[in-house]
Formats: C-alpha cells, structure tokens, sequence
C-alpha cells in the first residue's frame, strides 16, 4: 500500500535549518496496524504528516497504491486524501462551535452524497465508538474520553482505509486509553491500516509492528509475532 523511499525533510527558517526526517525507508502493507515511538522531536509527527500527504517531503520517493504522491499537485492529493485516509490527534481538534454530529459530518465535507445518506452514515459512525447520545451535544460538554470517541467517528465516517492517529490516547486516562484502542483494535481487525504515534509501550504492543525513531532516522523496525 505505502512505499517510501529515502524520504528527507528539511525545514528552513532564517538561521536554523532542522532535519526532522533522514533517509526514512519504510514499506506498510493493506492491513498492518503499525506503532511510532521515538523520544520527544525525533520526527514521528512529521513522519505521519508525511504519510497523510499534509507535509511535503525536502526528497525522496512516496509510493501510494503505486502513485508516486510527491509528483502529485494539491487536487489530486485532496482527492488521495480524501478518498483513503482518515486523521485522529491528540488534542482532538473537534470545533467547538459545531454540535458532534455537525464535527462528524465535517469528515464527509467533499463528499457528494445525499443528505440522508450523510445523516446515516454520522449515526452509524457515532454509534460505533459509542458516543451517539451525545449527538446534539458541543465538544465541551463531552469528557475527554468522548470528544475522542467523537474524533474517531469523524475520522472513520468516510470509512478510510489508511487511519493516522498522532497520540491518540495522550491526553486521555488509562480507562478511555483502553477503550480508544479498543476501537482502533477493531477497525483494524476489520481491514484499516493504521499508523499510530505513542509514548505508550502498552498500546504499542496493540500494534503488529513498531516502528523506533531517533534523530529522523528508523532505527529499529520490528514485527511482533502474531
Ligand atoms: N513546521 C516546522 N518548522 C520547523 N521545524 C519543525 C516543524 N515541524 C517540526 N519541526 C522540527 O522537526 C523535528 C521533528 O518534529 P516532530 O514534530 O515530527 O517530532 P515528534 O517526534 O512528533 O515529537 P513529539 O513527541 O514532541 O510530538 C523537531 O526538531 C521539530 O522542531
Ligand atoms: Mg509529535
């Protein structure tokens, strides 16, 4: 699904020039569920930036579904992301002026269906991470817990093959931890790949494979035994 190849980046300011990514190889097939550890600044968010085509790689090669996506222009990467990946981050990024549902619905924006269809398909979503009495409600009447349920319905509303979760249980207690990767579990038992940043040695193990950073490079990149 995902091949890349000698990936650098570079980011320049007007004295400091900082490597966050060196000569990453990195091959993810259709169904992996993959862990990212590495210390603080070793590049892990700027690696699944990368993969979610929202950061440009300085150099090297992005294969996706045998499309080079470093040649791609800002359509036809909208369009690649749009119709394969879906996003959950640490600090939700729910809006809070939008009630769940409209939050959820965001993660259909460019999508041409029928308002029925949409509604359908937030209910659905909703349900599956187990937050639909909280519709109607804002983000900031929801725990934590929930408004990350909730991201994770947005996420997945659009049924993405490819999920990207930066820390997605950072900013939650061991419990909701525990139930946020008990969704991640199954949405990859039923066919999502997922790229998953974590300080959490537990959760990682949740993943197939982790993949240890250091200084920009891939340092070890180990399969767990099934
Ligand atoms: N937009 C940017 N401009 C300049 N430097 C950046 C930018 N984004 C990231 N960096 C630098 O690239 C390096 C890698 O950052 P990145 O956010 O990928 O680290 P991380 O492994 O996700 O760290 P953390 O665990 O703290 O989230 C850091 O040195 C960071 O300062
Ligand atoms: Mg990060």
């Amino acid at each position: 699904m995902i091949a890349l190849n000698d990936i650098h980046r570079m980011f320049r300011s007007d004295e400091v020039e900082t490597t966050a990514l060196r000569a990453i190889d990195l091959e993810i097939d259709e169904g992996e569920f993959v862990a990212v550890m590495g210390p603080s600044g070793c590049g892990k968010s700027t690696l699944l930036s990368t993969l979610g085509m929202i950061d440009r790689p300085t150099s090297g090669s992005y294969v996706f579904d045998g499309a080079e996506v470093t040649r791609m222009g800002e359509a036809a990467l909208a369009r690649m992301r749009r119709d394969n990946l879906g996003f959950v981050f640490q600090s939700f990024n729910l809006i809070d002026e939008l009630t769940i549902a409209e939050n959820v619905e965001l993660g259909l924006v460019y999508r041409r269906w029928a308002g029925k269809q949409r509604k359908a398909r937030v209910e659905a979503a909703l349900d599956r991470v187990g937050v639909a009495h909280r519709a109607r409600h804002y983000p900031h009447q929801l725990s934590g817990g929930q408004q990350q349920r909730a991201a994770i319905a947005r996420a997945i509303v659009g049924e993405p093959r490819l999920i990207l979760a930066d820390e997605p249980t950072g900013n939650l207690d061991t419990e909701n931890g525990e139930q946020v990767m008990e969704i991640l579990r199954s949405l990859n038992r039923e066919g999502a790949t997922i790229v998953m940043v974590t300080h959490s040695p537990a959760h990682a193990d949740v993943a197939k494979r982790v993949v240890n950073m250091l200084d920009g490079r891939i340092i070890v990149s180990a399969r767990r035994a099934a």
